[in-house]
Formats: C-alpha cells, structure tokens, sequence
C-alpha cells in the first residue's frame, strides 16, 4: 500500500486532517484503533471556539452544526453565592462559542470521508525514517508507505512513544479529577455556569435545550456516587436547584497539564492529544488539536508545492499556541478548584473578584475562552 500521507487516529485530529488535505487534492490513509459506533457515540468535550466553528464552515461541514448547536455569548463564574456574567460579545467585539458535541463534529467529518478510513485496525508500528506504517486489519497484515505520517492517536497511542528518545515532556498532574454525568433534563442556566465551592468546583454545561452535562471536582480515584448524591451536590455547589433527569451515563476524568517537545521526529508530526493535555477548565483539547491540524495542513500544501519550510516549523510554531492555551487553562483550573491551603483559597477568591471586576482581567478571560485565531504559517 501507498499513500501521501498516513494519518493514525480518527479522533477529531485525523480526521480534520484528512478532510483538509482531501480538499487540497492531497491523498491520505486514516488508520483508526476502535469500531465507527465507539467513536461517533464517545462522549467527550462539546465547546466549539469561534475558530472552529469557522473551520467547520471551511471545510464545508458546518451546516448541522448551525443547525443543532447552540450559540452562546458568554459564561456564568459563581462564587460566594453570586454569579458574574462574562460578556464574550461585548468583550471580544462579537466572538461567541457554539455548544455541539464533539461526537457529532466526528460523525460529520466520518459521513464526509471518501479516501479511506480503516477502522479496528491492531499492532500499529510507526517507522518516521522510511517513513511507513505497519498494522493489521481484518486479519491481514500490511504496510503503508509514504511521504509523511501524521501521530493523531491521542494521548494513549503509539506514536508519542515510538519516538520518545526525541521528546522533552512537561508535566503537571492535578490531585483531583471531574466527576462527570449526561442527563435528560433542561439545563439549569442557558449558558456555561463556572462555580468555585469551598467543597470544589462544579461546572454546568449541556448538549442541547434537553440534554444537560455536567461536572464535579472529586478525588482522582473517586468511586462513582449514587446520582441522587450527585444531584444534592450539584445544588450545593452552585447554590441552586439545578433541574434533574435521567443520568445517561457517568464517568470519572483525571486531570492533567501535559506537553511533548518537539512535536515531530524525521517524519513523523503530532497533533492533538497525541502531543498535549489541558485540563478540561476552559475546554480548550478538541479546539487546541484543530489549531495543530490547520497548521499541520498548510504546511503539508507548501510541501507538495515544493516549500518544506512550513513542515520545519510546525512544531515550534504549534507550540507556541499550545503554551498559550496550556497557560489559560492551568489558570481557570487553579483559579475555580479547592486546591491548597486556607492562604491560597483567600487569593483564589481575591483573584475571582478581580477577575469579574476588572474589564481588562474580563477581556483577557473572554479573549481566550472564544479562542485565538488559527494560523496557516
Ligand atoms: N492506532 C490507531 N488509532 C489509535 C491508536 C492506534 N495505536 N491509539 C489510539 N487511536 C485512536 C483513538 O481510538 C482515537 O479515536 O486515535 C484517536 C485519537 O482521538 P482523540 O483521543 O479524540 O484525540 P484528538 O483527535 O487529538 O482530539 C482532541 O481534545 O477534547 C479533547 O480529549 C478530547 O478527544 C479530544 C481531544
Ligand atoms: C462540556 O460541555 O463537556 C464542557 C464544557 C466546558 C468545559 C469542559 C467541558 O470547560
């Protein structure tokens, strides 16, 4: 087999990058782990920053997108009983972010594929000097050759590790996780509520008019509750009585800061979860791996073109984004979570008040929440 470019992992990452390339007329071969159902019905983030949603609509795939998600023009942070709205239109001169599943922008990426995309595929070997691919798929064993491979796996694939021996991590583990749940009722609020709790935090997002998510801080080892137990923390947290339904599904998400250095060896590229980890405060994972996958595609483009400039600077050049993002989003963590001692819990809240206070603390926090721009180059 033979191919421009090898793409491991269909998660958002890859298969943005594959529907981008396919635009440019360049071939690819997306090799995915799991079957189709896991991955369109895997529950994971849901906010799209403005760059996203506008990435969507490039691609040409934003029309249920419109349709289905829900704009939202700020978010709620609550603390000592009061909630504060962050104005993102007033902010931002208009920027907003659209609530749509990231499960639903897999689908719509996966009912657009045409080139092949292989799922259930095992024994995935990465080899960036040839540069190949080996793996099994319906009992057969085969090789992919190419000019390029791209490691969108994620944070638990194979690529990160098959060059290791290159890689400088930076790392930071929470002693906390989020407890999450999906549930049929109405959301509590019609946009995002944020909430510091001297118990912890508790975020309050949904799907839809009549799906609400939401999460809890708890022990990273957490058993999980009864729902009822979740429910009574949830008021007690927010200091409401958020609407209650059927628990759909619930599940327990460590926390962690994490970033491989460079993001490339010979020809191999990272994008996504394959190279970083936020922590979910600020929901910056799925829209973070579309930035790298932007970048990652013009600079693939030159290099057909005969410009491989891009190519060597993808990984600084992601990176500086990546930091920026991983700042933001340690920031809203250890700004919002009981973390520390009694000192640090009396700056966290002279932090919020200063933060909803100031139009320039205010502004900062708008500005990135609806996201930086993409680069091409
Ligand atoms: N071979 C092929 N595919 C693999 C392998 C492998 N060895 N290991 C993992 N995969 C697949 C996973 O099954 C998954 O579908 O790679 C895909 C990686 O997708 P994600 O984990 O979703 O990562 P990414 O595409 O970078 O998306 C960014 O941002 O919101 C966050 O964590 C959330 O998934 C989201 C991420
Ligand atoms: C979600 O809806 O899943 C969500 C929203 C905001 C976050 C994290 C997750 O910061």
């Amino acid at each position: 087999m033979r191919t421009q470019v090898a793409i491991v992992g269909g998660g958002p990452a890859g298969l943005m990058l594959g529907r981008l390339l396919e635009l440019r007329g360049i071939e690819s071969v997306i090799l995915e782990a799991r079957d189709r159902a896991y991955v369109q019905h895997r529950v994971r983030a849901g906010v799209l920053e403005q760059a996203t949603v506008e990435l969507m609509d490039e691609v040409g795939l934003g029309a249920r997108m419109h349709a289905q998600g829900l704009v939202h023009r700020g978010v709620e942070l609550r603390f000592e009983g009061e909630g504060h709205r962050i104005d993102f239109d007033a902010l931002t001169g208009g920027r907003a972010i659209t609530i749509y599943g990231q499960q639903e922008v897999v689908k719509d990426l996966i009912e657009a594929r045409r080139a092949p995309l292989l799922f259930e595929v095992s024994d995935v070997r990465v080899d960036p000097v040839a540069p190949a691919v080996s793996f099994v798929h319906e009992g057969a064993a085969h090789e992919l050759r190419c000019d390029l491979i791209a490691g969108c796996d994620g944070f638990h694939g194979v690529c990160r590790p098959a060059i290791a021996h290159a890689l400088t991590v930076y790392e930071r583990e929470y002693p906390f996780g989020w407890l999450g749940i999906l549930a049929e009722c109405a959301p509590v609020s019609e946009e995002l509520i944020y909430a510091r709790h001297e118990r912890g935090f508790a975020l309050a997002s949904m799907r839809s008019p009549s799906v609400t998510r939401m999460y809890l801080q708890c022990a990273p080892d957490e058993p999980v509750w009864t729902d009822a137990a979740i429910w009574d923390e949830l008021d007690r947290r927010f200091g409401l009585r958020v609407n209650r339904g059927r628990v759909l599904e619930k599940s327990v998400t460590p926390m962690r800061s994490f970033v491989a250095e460079p993001m490339q060896f010979e020809r191999l590229y990272l994008a996504g979860d394959a190279a970083h980890i936020v922590p979910p405060t600020g929901a910056k994972g799925l829209n973070t791996a579309m930035a790298d996958v932007y970048l990652l595609a013009h600079a693939i483009e030159a290099f057909y073109g005969g410009d491989g400039s891009g190519l060597d600077a993808y990984s600084s050049r992601a990176l500086e984004r990546v930091w920026r993002v991983q700042h933001f989003s340690w920031w809203m963590t250890s700004m919002l979570h009981r973390i520390g001692d009694a000192f640090q819990l009396r700056l966290q809240l002279a932090q919020l008040r200063e933060t909803v206070g100031s139009r320039a603390l205010s502004t900062a926090l708008a500005e990135n929440y609806v996201g930086l721009p993409f680069r091409a180059a």
